[in-house]
């Protein structure tokens, strides 16, 4: 898989992919990443990437040729290199909310253009230049670097090879296989930590019972804590 990210902050980039499991990715050829700064195309002596809105306000907007100089140019490598053109997804708090089935979705494409924004977000005309658009939730940052960072990390730990053990991410919260539902209660040494006990059953060797009690456990967490998910298409 091939992520390209359109960002004016390459380097805060850098310790995610040095320090995560995503870097390793990297490394092992499943994943590949390039960057593309807006600043590469803009306009003038200081390179500006932004300008006042028409209407008036506050607050600088990105220019929509200046974004769209920057998509072509991934576009070109990518075409330059035989690969195949990234879809191209706009990070903004206005988009459709990124969830668990949309890691999944996205795991499944070759390539996925991230569109970081800044200052007051987009011309609104670059919303024709973009597949889609996606927010990590209902509040604002001020960059979408760490909503990439999240879909990024979110995605890559879903492709074949990734993690050591598959499994992990099929049982865990949110994952079809356990329904969407919330991931069981875990538990590790010591056996008892200031009268909190691990729960009989987990140590009697029982694998049945295990299960059992395990998908109890998740359908009443679920059921506490996030009943919304237990009408949710997964
Ligand atoms: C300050 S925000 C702009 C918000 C915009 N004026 C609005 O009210 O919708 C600057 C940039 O941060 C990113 N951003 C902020 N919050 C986000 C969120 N919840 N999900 C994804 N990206 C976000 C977007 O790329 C956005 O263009």
């Amino acid at each position: 898989m091939r992520v390209d990210l359109v960002t004016l902050f390459p380097e805060l980039f850098e310790r995610f992919f040095d320090t995560s499991f995503v870097g390793r990715a990297v490394e092992r050829g499943i994943l590949e990443v390039r960057f593309q700064s807006p600043r590469d195309f803009g306009l003038g002596k200081h390179q500006s990437v932004d300008d006042t809105p028409y209407g008036g306000g506050s607050g600088m907007v990105m220019r929509v040729d200046v974004l769209v100089a920057a998509f072509e140019a991934l576009d070109a490598k990518a075409e330059a290199a035989g690969q195949p053109r990234a879809r191209r997804v706009l990070l903004t708090p206005q988009g459709q909310r990124f969830e668990q089935r949309t890691a999944t979705r996205l795991s499944g494409e070759p390539a996925i253009m991230l569109v970081c924004g800044r200052y007051e977000g987009f011309d609104e005309r670059v919303r024709g230049f973009v597949d889609e658009e996606l927010s990590l939730g209902d509040f604002v940052m001020t960059g979408g670097e760490v909503a990439a960072m999240a879909i990024v990390e979110a995605t890559v730990r879903l492709l074949p090879g990734v993690l050591g053990n598959e499994a992990s991410t099929h049982e865990e919260s949110h994952a079809p296989a356990t329904g969407g539902m919330l991931e069981y209660p875990h538990y590790t040494r010591p056996v008892e930590f200031r009268g909190l006990r691990v729960p009989d059953v987990l140590q009697s060797g029982h694998h049945a019972q295990i299960e059992k009690w395990r998908r109890e456990q998740s359908q009443e967490r679920t059921a506490e804590r996030r009943p919304d998910l237990l009408k949710k298409p997964v």
